[in-house]
């Protein structure tokens, strides 16, 4: 009996909602976004034993605490960037030359911060909200929505060498937060955080959400840019190893599928409210944007009007990830929303 016709006889299928209308561009193929809403039978991936001490069996595993103190890895950053084209190309994409103030101001010039404040705002999150900016590094998201206006900031970050200049440059106009017990005693104050190019660096993803989880107001929101992101051993084994400062500086990161991302967080009182894919409006809230230009096939006005128009609610970005998750698990092709550029999270009820 296949598997197929056993959860036929001793499950009783469940009611088939009709597929949500979606309207996809049309440089997108609706037949495959159709067909995975349709829910296609399941299909057995052919399998091969492999060899021993292969790619994964390589690949160095690092932990936070095998990597230097932060200050000191840029430091040798600075200098390899001098003569190494790969540490050259890493500057180059996230504007990285030049003084911390240089670079500070380079990402307010870029208007990441500027994009994301209209996009939060979407969402109801407004000026003068309570916001956090998690994992903040040197805090150039905190900095420029400061610079255009929010007031009630708080910078967090593990590694307070990062935020000295932060702390010279905004004073006590940014509250900054090193002390991860501070943070943990901070109970539902924010209206909502934002995060950028961090959940990857955290060790047990759902345990951070939680303690984030808890800052947050009911109903609040977490806006999470720039993850990264593999699906297949064989696009893990190559972003581990194909990152420029993991194996180098000894720093700890992870590449998950998006799904990944979505379920552990989900699974601790969150709910996904919305998705923005890869190139809607020219990768505006990624500071590495200019890496993934536009595709031929993509058609980037009716790529901004689908997202625009089904941001959120039953048929809208969300449906569309979850249509991509099961169009693409198990066939190659385009990926637009499981590349996501946000993934906006919902604090809420638990039952
Ligand atoms: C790639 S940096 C991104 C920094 C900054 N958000 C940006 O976009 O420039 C990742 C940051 O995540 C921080 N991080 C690592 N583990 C964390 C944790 N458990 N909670 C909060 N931040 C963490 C690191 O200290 C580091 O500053």
């Amino acid at each position: 009996m296949t598997l197929k016709n056993f959860l036929k006889r001793s499950i009783p299928a469940p009611p088939i909602p009709a597929p949500p209308l979606l309207t996809p561009p049309p440089s997108l193929d609706a037949s495959v976004l159709t067909a995975a809403l349709n829910r296609p039978d399941p299909v057995l991936i052919e399998t091969r034993p492999g060899e021993t001490a292969d790619r994964i069996d390589r690949l160095p595993l690092i932990k936070d605490e095998d990597g230097g103190d932060v200050v000191d890895i840029w430091e040798r950053m600075q200098i390899d960037a001098r003569t190494d084209p790969v540490i050259a190309d890493l500057f180059d994409t996230f504007h990285l030359w030049g003084s911390e103030t240089d670079r500070m101001n380079a990402f307010v010039e870029l208007g990441v911060g500027k994009a994301l404040a209209e996009f939060i705002g979407r969402f109801g999150v407004k000026p003068e909200h309570s916001i956090a900016d998690v994992g903040c590094g040197s805090g150039w998201l905190a900095y420029s929505l400061n610079c255009i206006g929010y007031k009630d900031l708080v910078a967090m970050e593990p590694n307070a060498g990062a935020t000295m200049l932060l702390k010279r440059l905004a004073g006590d106009r940014i509250e900054i937060i090193n002390d991860l017990d501070i943070w943990r005693g901070v109970r539902n104050r924010f209206d909502a955080l934002v995060s950028m190019a961090t959940v990857h660096h955290w060790e047990h993803i759902p345990w951070i959400a939680i303690e984030a989880r808890r800052t947050m107001k009911p109903g609040a929101y977490w806006f999470a840019v720039m993850e990264w992101f593999a699906d297949t051993p064989a696009e893990f084994v190559e972003a581990m190893n194909g990152h420029p400062t993991r194996e180098r500086y000894k720093m700890y990161e992870w590449a998950y599928p998006a799904s990944a991302y979505v379920d552990l967080i989900q699974s601790v009182g969150f709910t996904l409210n919305a998705v923005v894919p890869m190139y809607y409006r020219n990768n505006a809230y990624m500071t590495v944007g200019a890496k993934a230009p536009l595709p031929d096939t993509v058609d980037q006005d009716a790529l901004n009007r689908l997202v625009d128009e089904n941001l959120t609610g039953p048929n809208g970005t969300v449906e569309l990830f979850w249509a991509e998750v099961d169009a693409r698990r198990r066939a190659p092709g385009y990926k637009m929303f499981t590349r996501p550029q946000v993934m906006v999270f919902q604090r809420t009820a638990v039952d």
